[in-house]
């Protein structure tokens, strides 16, 4: 062996292990977490999903407080509050100091939050930004506890340390955590948009928020109605990998094979059972727990040979085209909203989704050409909007990667000329976008994008038409309304001139005539009289009142 040369034992030396943490420490831009603006705004993200997905498991009416506060040069403290279930001293590490640790991976269940990641992702990056820890204030409704987490990124572990007893009752979670090198912006990217957007789609959502200059934003909630709480699903044997089925198997109380499948997954039937028996080669009596690679991938194998029922659909939790419009006219202020929930469908085989549209049309629909600062555009200049698309999975806001997610990408493909809008860079429209499923599947675990599946796709596309159809009828009856008021506006021009020379030739009284020939005008148009003349008539009839 000669120095300088690198071996296989050499290496061996370099040989480590690393823990999910210090993985995420390293690459938190697979968290969402890069770019000044994007950081902040995804902390945000993070605290407000779990806030709502745990009011929601609680059925409660959820009220939120998120405050920022600018401590120095891209220095900022977070503060959120809910008013949700809370945490125990038991889970409160687990939740805001431990990755890959929750309530919802392990349960196919129609939440925000998906991987256990995004609270102890931002305790992780506070601690690595500005060495501090994040402070919690939570209680169950009894008496409340104060703690301070860190994370152990070297074990992955949780450190709760300052545990304090408060001696006020409180059911909720407050938490407060500062983070270093972010920037806030009243962006299309910011935090003020990101709530605007969650208040759309959380309509019994109230959400407060107190911005770094000061200023406090309520979003009322316009609904009171507590969303059904969601329901945990049992995978579809479509929707299994052979990894699934043995990692399954081996927690499963069931003592053989066969009635683990019927009961760990959903549609699996005594008569589906003796088909699987049929098409694999060792007796579905065996100890699911010693199920091995090769048996499973024959299980897997006979489920893609088998017609199983449709996965159910009664898991997921729409918010219904009812309430998206009374949002959208609420927040958006458009002159026209069409908004349509469609039935629910299945990807990949396994997965039910299902898909909400609203179009928000005219008035302050859009996104203004030349503002950048997300607020909506100026209601006079209807011209001078562009599409403006809100994307959303279960509900929360996707404002990031868009150009990679498939709504983008279904809107994208519609030819808008068959709906009259000529150019989605100029038109003052808002697509609002929900796509809801007991698995989002997205592109990454920032959870900003979701994948372009077929059936996926196929389904956005046609609920973005069917919707479109509805909006493009607005739109030309609108077109026409505008053509008539100008053909209108022109014919009262020419009235006093042609009602006089009546009046020369038939000596018919000249006012009579002209109030007939307006009223030619207006039944022909189908249009009523111009504002203005409405505005003088009644003008009139009030100084007459008042002379009497
Ligand atoms: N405000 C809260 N109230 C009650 N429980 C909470 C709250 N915030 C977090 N939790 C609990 O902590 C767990 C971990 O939260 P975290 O955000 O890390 O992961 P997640 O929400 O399960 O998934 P994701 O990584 O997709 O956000 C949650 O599953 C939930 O059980
Ligand atoms: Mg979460």
């Amino acid at each position: 062996m000669t120095d300088g040369i690198i071996t296989g034992e050499k290496l061996a030396k370099e040989f480590k292990e690393h823990s999910v943490a210090e993985f995420f420490k390293k690459n938190r831009q697979m968290l969402g977490l890069y770019g000044k603006v994007r950081t902040l705004t995804t902390v945000v993200h993070e605290y407000v999903t779990n806030s709502l997905d745990a009011c929601e498991e609680a059925h409660i009416l959820p009220e939120i407080e998120v405050k920022l506060d600018e401590l120095g040069n891209e220095y900022y403290q977070l503060t959120v509050k809910d008013n949700g279930p809370g945490l125990t001293k038991e889970t409160v590490g687990k939740a805001l100091g431990q990755l890959l640790s929750g309530t919802k991976f392990h349960r196919m269940m129609q939440m925000r939050g998906q991987q256990g990641i995004g609270s102890a992702g931002a305790t992780m990056l506070s601690q690595i930004t500005t060495g501090k820890a994040t402070k919690v204030i939570t209680g169950t409704g009894k008496k409340a506890f104060a703690a301070e987490i860190t994370i152990d990124p070297k074990h992955n572990k949780p450190k709760v340390e300052n545990i304090r007893d408060l001696d006020k009752k409180f059911r909720g979670t407050m938490i407060q955590a500062k983070f270093k090198g972010v920037i806030y912006r009243e962006s299309a990217l910011g935090p003020l948009e990101y709530l605007r957007r969650t208040a759309i789609a959380n309509p019994h959502a109230q959400i407060t928020f107190r911005t770094p200059k000061g200023e406090t934003i309520v979003f009322k909630r316009t609904a009171t109605f507590i969303p059904k709480m969601p329901k945990p699903m049992k995978p579809h044997p479509n929707g299994v990998s052979v990894d699934d089925i043995i990692t399954m198997g081996r927690t499963s109380k069931a003592r053989k094979v066969s009635s683990f499948l019927k009961t760990d997954l959903e549609r699996v039937g005594d008569t589906s059972i003796e088909k699987i028996q049929k098409l694999v080669n060792f007796d579905l009596n065996k100890d699911p727990k010693k199920l091995t690679w090769d048996e499973a991938e024959q299980i897997v194998n006979a489920f893609k040979k088998i017609e199983f029922i449709a996965p159910s659909t009664e898991g997921l939790r729409p918010i219904g085209e009812k309430r998206i419009k009374k949002s959208l006219e609420s927040i958006v202020e458009p002159e026209f909203v069409h908004t349509i929930t469609r039935p629910p469908k299945v990807y990949a085989g396994g997965f039910p989704f299902q898909v909400e549209i609203g179009m928000a049309y005219g008035g302050k629909a859009g996104k203004s050409l030349n503002e950048t600062n997300g607020k909506n555009k100026k209601e006079e200049n209807p011209e001078e909007a562009k599409v403006e698309i809100m994307r959303f999975a279960n509900r929360a806001p996707l404002l990031f990667d868009n150009g990679n997610c498939a709504i983008t990408k279904a809107v994208h493909s519609i030819d808008w000329k068959r709906y009259g809008i000529r150019d989605l860079e100029s038109v003052p429209l808002t697509i609002f976008v929900n796509f809801i499923s007991v698995h989002v599947p997205y592109t990454g675990a920032g959870k900003q994008a979701i994948a372009d599946e077929d059936e996926i796709m196929d389904e956005l596309r046609l609920a973005l038409m069917k919707c479109a159809r509805k909006t493009s009828q607005y739109i030309s009856a609108r077109r026409r309304e505008i053509e008539n008021r100008m053909k209108r506006d022109m014919f009262y021009k020419y009235i006093p001139e042609i009602a006089r020379a009546l009046h020369n030739i038939t000596k018919a009284n000249e006012k009579k005539l002209i109030k007939h020939l307006e009223h030619l005008v207006l039944t022909k148009l189908k249009l009523e009289k111009p504002d203005d003349m409405k505005e003088q008539a009644k003008n009139k009839k009030e100084t007459k009142k008042e002379g009497k």
